[in-house]
């Protein structure tokens, strides 16, 4: 097991990291000031999975604990969802002590923390996530919210966790799929942080998609260790945490063009990699050779990296002006300037990107004609 510290003054928070932990967390918690009376909540799929030992682990530290569910779906992280559990932790007597913990991916993480940093004006947090992609990033930061029917992640704050518990031995029985998809955030990591971790990654690869225990490890580790970093110098998103977002202008305008349903998170993340590389590349910012290891790497993690034909430039670019990072029209960008760094990139003319995403499309219209002679 490893430590990996989150250094917010008086909201600092430790990440518990390592295979086969989950049946600790009770003991970690004992070092934390909470009542003993718990709430957990998690989905159908990873109660049905991993609910037993966390259970037991509270219950043998001395924890009384009442277990919550949510419906297992981004379709449920929403107020209504909140309602909920907030019936639910009046039910089973919740006070300002009782700490909340979430057990499962980003979706009931996000709810969950939701849910702790407003009911009675904020009650203790913790995270376990069950997800490659919760583990190496909505654990950690704090970031908290449900959506709203006009768009994702409308309603919320931001709230630390007290404790996070990744246990990497959870990721076994997560869908392939689902194992891709987190490795899009952990590409991006690579991108806008650290060229030698990206290196790693291109060689272990094929390691990961086989979930290999020490490979997983190391990627949560190193992840969580940049996220902290990053988080620690901007907590709010001031300026350099929206470094984080790299990929996710365009991976959200592909995810809410496509009804949250075609893709998961990380797969329209992984769209959001290339195509913002891709603008990097065609405004000069980024050389041919990093946008192409880029590419192969999305590629050989088994991401899609090609905006699906039914959308037009046009629709992409719309959605931009409802992005977060887009605040009085200004469009606002992540550019890698190379591997390892990224650049932050304001008031980009809509007419430069509307160019790359005509011309990768006719460029991709060419090559399937191609291949038909
Ligand atoms: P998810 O929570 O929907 O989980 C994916 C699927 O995996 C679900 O069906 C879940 O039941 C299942 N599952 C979870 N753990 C499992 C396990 N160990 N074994 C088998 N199945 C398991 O999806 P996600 O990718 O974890 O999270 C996506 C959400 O995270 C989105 O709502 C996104 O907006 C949010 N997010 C938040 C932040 C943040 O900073 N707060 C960052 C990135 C993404
Ligand atoms: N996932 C982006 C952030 O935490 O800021």
């Amino acid at each position: 097991m490893e430590i990996i510290k989150v250094n917010l003054g008086a909201r600092s928070y430790p990440i518990y990291t390592g295979a086969g932990i989950l049946q600790n967390l009770g003991g970690y918690m004992r070092d934390l000031p909470v009542g003993k009376n718990v709430l957990v909540i998690t989905n159908p799929t990873v109660r049905h999975l991993y609910c037993r030992i966390v259970e037991e682990s509270l219950a043998e530290a001395g924890y009384c604990v009442t277990v919550g569910e949510i419906g297992d779906g981004e379709e449920f992280k929403t107020l209504n969802t909140a309602k909920s559990l907030y019936d639910l932790a009046f039910d089973s007597g919740i006070d300002r002590s009782s700490p909340v913990i979430a057990l499962g991916g980003g979706v009931v993480g996000d709810t969950a923390g939701f849910v702790a940093a407003t009911y009675l004006r904020g009650v203790p947090f913790i995270q376990v996530p069950t997800t490659l992609l919760a583990q190496v990033d909505s654990s950690v930061g704090g970031k908290v919210a449900v959506n709203h029917p006009r768009g994702k992640n409308i309603i919320g704050v931001f709230y630390q966790p007290r404790l996070v518990l990744a246990d990497v031995s959870l990721l076994k029985t997560l869908p392939p799929r689902e194992l891709r998809s987190g490795l899009a955030e952990v590409i991006k990591y690579g991108v806008i942080w650290s060229e030698e971790f990206f290196t790693w990654l291109e060689g272990k690869t094929g390691l990961l998609l086989a979930c290999e225990t020490d490979a997983l490890t190391r990627v949560v580790r190193e992840s969580c260790r940049i996220k902290a970093n990053v988080v620690e110098e901007d907590e709010t998103e001031g300026g350099l945490r929206a470094i984080l977002n790299y990929g996710h202008t365009f991976g959200h305008a592909v995810e809410a063009l496509t009804g949250y349903k075609k893709y998961t998170h990380g797969e329209a993340v992984g769209i959001g990699l290339v195509v913002a590389a891709r603008l990097a590349e065609s405004l000069g910012f980024l050389a041919a050779a990093d946008c192409t290891r880029i590419e192969s790497l999305v590629s050989r993690a088994g991401l899609p990296r090609e905006i699906p034909e039914n959308l037009t430039p046009k629709d992409i670019v719309g959605c931009f002006y409802h992005d977060k990072k887009t605040v009085g029209g200004r469009l606002t960008f992540i550019l890698p300037g190379r591997i390892g760094k990224v650049d932050i990139i304001r008031d980009l003319e809509e007419h430069l990107i509307l160019d790359l995403l005509r011309k990768t499309r006719g460029q991709l219209e060419e090559d399937k004609g191609m291949g038909q002679f």
